[in-house]
């Protein structure tokens, strides 16, 4: 049976973060939603500025489109022993999507951990987030998680900069997107039983081992 894993949790909450160490444990392809988005909008295609209309004011990308994409990647020669999914899903219709997927596949999710952080602390990490311009699943904190050399990706010397998305408006929006769209794809995990809290608001590497844990722990049960 391949894993499938979702992680949820507010902006900030490190989800990225969890994911590039997860993917890094587990052999597993790390799949952001938001990440996918980035990429697909720097090619400056039609595509690129209809996603850029919702991505650019802090709103979610409409279903249809979210959806699409991230079946196709599910579908790519890396992902049949499974994936970490980061930022997908985010609404209760995308997670029914992603369900009925995996039961096309026969195919289940394997556990859905839940980074737990409190408002105010995911405000001070995204505004001292700094993500790598090669890669941004290479992600920074200023203050917490600091490069080597300031401005400077440790693992491919690529310049830092900052998240178009994380200036306080759009973070605002976003949060406000979270509470009233993706809160309620929680309680449907937890209904399902296949959620499981982490205390996101300690370390990183305290976060990662609990993490880590968990998903040992689903994969045997
Ligand atoms: P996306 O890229 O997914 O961003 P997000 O959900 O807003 O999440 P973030 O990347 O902001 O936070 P994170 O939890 O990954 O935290 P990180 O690890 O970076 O989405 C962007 C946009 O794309 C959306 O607004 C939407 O427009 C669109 N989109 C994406 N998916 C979509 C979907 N499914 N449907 C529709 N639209 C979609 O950590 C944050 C900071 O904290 C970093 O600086 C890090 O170093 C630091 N940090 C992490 N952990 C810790 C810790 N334990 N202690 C101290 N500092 C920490």
């Amino acid at each position: 049976m391949a894993t499938y894993i979702v992680l949820m949790g507010m902006q900030g909450a490190g989800k990225g973060t969890q994911a590039e160490y997860l993917a890094a444990q587990s052999g597993l392809p790390h799949i952001t939603s938001g990440g996918m988005f980035r990429a697909i909008m720097a090619s400056d295609s039609a595509l690129g500025r209809q996603i850029a209309s919702y991505y650019d004011l802090g709103h979610l990308v409409p279903d249809n489109l979210t959806i699409e994409m991230i079946r196709d990647r599910l579908m790519a020669a890396d992902a049949t022993n499974g994936v970490i999914l980061d930022g997908f899903p985010r609404t209760v219709t995308q997670a029914e999507s992603l369900g009925a997927l995996l039961e096309s596949m026969h195919q289940k999710l394997a556990i859905v951990p839940y980074l737990s952080i409190a408002e105010n602390e995911a405000l001070r990490r995204l505004a001292g987030r700094r993500c790598c311009k090669i890669n941004d699943q290479h992600i920074y904190h200023i203050d917490d998680n600091p490069p080597k050399v300031s401005g400077i990706c440790d693992i491919d010397g690529a310049p830092l900069y900052i998240r178009s998305d994380d200036e306080p408006e759009k973070i605002k929006q976003r949060i406000s997107s979270y509470k009233n769209e993706t809160t309620p794809v929680l309680e449907y995990y937890r209904i399902k039983g296949v959620l499981r809290e982490i205390n996101a608001e300690q370390p990183i590497d305290k976060v990662s081992a609990a993490l880590l844990a968990a998903v040992e722990a689903a994969k045997k049960a």
